[in-house]
C-alpha cells in the first residue's frame, strides 16, 4: 500500500466501513461510475457553501460541485428557501406550475437559439430526447458525435466514450471540422443529427478551435441533419451558454446540471419550429412524458440557480480559475512534476503530463492522476478522479489561495513517490 493510500485510509475509517456495507447491495459499492475510485470512495454526510464533510468529520473544499452542477455551492440559502417552500406546498403534480413556466422563460430569454423548452430529469434523458426528435424529423437513424464526447448514459450516445463507432453512432474527431464534413458528405443521407459538446467535459475540458462549431453546424445542415449542442456542462460559461461565446447556432440544445439548482434535471430547447415535434396538439407529435418532468421543486430551485448566475459572478469565477491554473502550474514546477492544465471559464482539468493530451479518456498519466486525486482528498480538496475542477460562486479569493496551498502539499506527496 502506498503512503498516499495509507494517509487516505487513516483519515476515512467510517467511509471504509460504509463502502464495505454498500458492496453488499450495490455493484462495486457505487451507483455512479464517474464517482468511483480506489481504494473506496468517501461517504459524504453534509454540504455547506464551498465545503463538504465526510462521515469521519473531515472537511473538503468542494471543487467539483457535483460534477459542475452546484454552481452556487451547497445549501445556497436562496435555493434552500425555494426548495423548502416547494416541500411545504407540494413537490410534484401532473399539471403546470408557475415555477416551471418561470424556469422555461429564463432559459428562453438567456439562450439565443432556445425559443421553446421541454423538461426531463437528467442530461441523459435530454440526449435521448434529442435523438428522438432528430430521428422523427429526418426519418434517419444514425447519430454523428465526437470521439470521447459524452452526452450521458444512453447507449446510442455511449460510443463516444468507447472511442469507436456503435451500431447507430458514428464518430469523428473534435476540433477537426474536416473529419465531420467528410462523414456528412459520404453518409449524410443516413445521419439524423450531429451532437457536440461546445467544450468537451469528460474528455478533459477541450475548447473548440475557432470556426469549428460553425463549420460542423453548416455541414450538418447541408446534409439535412440536425445540429445538437450539448450545454449540460457549458451553460455555466456565459449567461447565454457556450453558444453565445463561440457563436454557434444549434437546432437543439441539451441542458441540465445548473438549471436544477442541485436537484435532478434535464431539458432540451430549440426553435419553436423544431420543438413543435413535442406539441401535444399536433397530429403525430412525439409522446414524451415523465412523472417528474418540470416538477415544482426542481424548477423553483433551478430558476434561482440560473437567475443568480449573473455575468458578473461568471467573470469572477473565470478570473479565479485563471489564477488557480497559474498557481497549480507553479506548484508542479516547484515539485518537478510533469504537469499541464486546460482551463475554460470556471472549468479546468489537470494532467500530469508536460503537454495536455488531445481529447481523450485514456490517460497516460492515470497512475499519477490517481495518486494526486487521493492526496488532494487527504489535504482537504474534493476534485474529480480524472482531474476535473469546477469553481462555484461561493468560492472566495482567500479560498482559491488555500486551494493552491493544499494542492501544493498534495503534489509534494506525489513527488515523494506515493508508492
Ligand atoms: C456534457 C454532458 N452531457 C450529458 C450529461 C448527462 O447528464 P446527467 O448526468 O444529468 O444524465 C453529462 C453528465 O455529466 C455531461 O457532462
Amino acid at each position: 500500500m502506498s503512503k498516499i493510500e495509507d494517509q487516505y485510509r487513516a483519515a476515512t475509517a467510517k467511509s471504509a466501513e460504509m463502502a464495505k456495507r454498500s458492496e453488499r447491495v450495490m455493484p462495486g459499492g457505487d451507483t455512479r461510475s464517474s464517482a468511483h475510485y480506489r481504494p473506496y470512495s468517501l461517504t459524504v454526510v453534509r454540504g455547506e457553501g464551498p465545503y463538504i464533510y465526510d462521515a469521519d468529520g473531515n472537511r473538503y473544499i468542494d471543487l467539483l460541485g457535483n460534477y459542475t452542477s452546484l454552481v452556487h455551492g451547497h445549501a445556497y440559502a436562496p435555493i434552500v428557501a425555494a426548495i423548502t417552500q416547494a416541500a411545504k406546498t407540494g413537490t410534484a403534480w401532473p399539471a403546470r406550475s408557475e415555477a416551471q413556466v418561470a424556469l422555461a422563460e429564463l432559459l428562453c430569454d438567456r439562450v439565443g437559439s432556445v425559443e421553446r423548452v421541454r423538461f426531463c430529469n437528467s442530461g441523459t434523458e435530454a440526449g435521448m430526447l434529442a435523438c428522438h426528435v432528430a430521428r422523427r424529423l429526418t426519418g434517419r437513424k444514425l447519430i454523428l458525435m465526437a470521439r470521447y464526447g459524452y452526452h450521458g448514459s444512453y447507449d446510442d450516445l455511449e460510443a463516444g466514450l468507447a472511442g469507436h463507432d456503435g451500431e447507430r453512432t458514428m464518430l469523428a474527431d473534435f476540433g477537426e471540422a474536416t473529419s465531420f464534413e467528410a462523414l456528412l458528405t459520404e453518409r449524410g443521407q443516413e445521419i439524423a443529427a450531429v451532437f457536440l459538446e461546445p467544450v468537451m467535459g469528460s474528455a478533459g475540458v477541450v475548447a473548440p478551435p475557432s470556426g469549428f462549431l460553425e463549420r460542423v453546424g453548416e455541414a450538418a445542415h447541408r446534409a439535412g441533419a440536425l445540429f445538437v449542442l450539448d450545454e449540460v456542462i457549458t451553460l455555466r460559461l456565459a449567461s447565454g451558454g457556450a453558444q453565445a461565446i463561440f457563436d454557434a447556432k444549434p437546432d437543439l440544445t441539451m441542458m441540465g446540471k445548473i438549471i436544477g439548482g442541485g436537484l435532478p434535471v434535464g431539458a432540451i430547447g430549440g426553435s419553436a419550429e423544431v420543438m413543435r415535434a413535442f406539441d401535444p396538439r399536433a397530429r403525430g407529435s412525439i409522446y414524451h412524458s415523465g412523472t417528474f418532468n418540470g416538477n415544482p421543486a426542481t424548477c423553483a430551485a433551478g430558476a434561482v440557480s440560473v437567475k443568480e448566475l449573473t455575468q458578473e459572478k461568471i467573470d469572477k469565477m473565470d478570473k479565479q480559475a485563471q489564477k488557480l491554473a497559474g498557481e497549480l502550474k507553479r506548484a508542479a514546477r516547484a515539485h518537478e512534476l510533469p504537469f499541464s492544465v486546460r482551463q475554460c471559464g470556471s472549468l479546468m482539468n489537470v494532467f500530469f503530463t508536460s503537454e495536455a493530451p488531445p481529447a481523450t479518456i485514456n490517460r497516460e498519466d492515470a497512475r499519477m492522476m490517481a495518486d494526486f486525486h487521493l492526496a488532494a482528498l487527504s489535504h482537504g480538496l474534493f476534485i474529480a478522479p480524472r482531474g476535473l475542477l469546477a469553481l462555484s460562486t461561493v468560492i472566495t479569493d482567500e479560498i482559491v489561495t488555500e486551494v493552491a496551498e493544499r494542492a501544493a502539499k498534495a503534489m509534494a506527496d506525489v513527488a515523494a513517490g506515493g508508492a
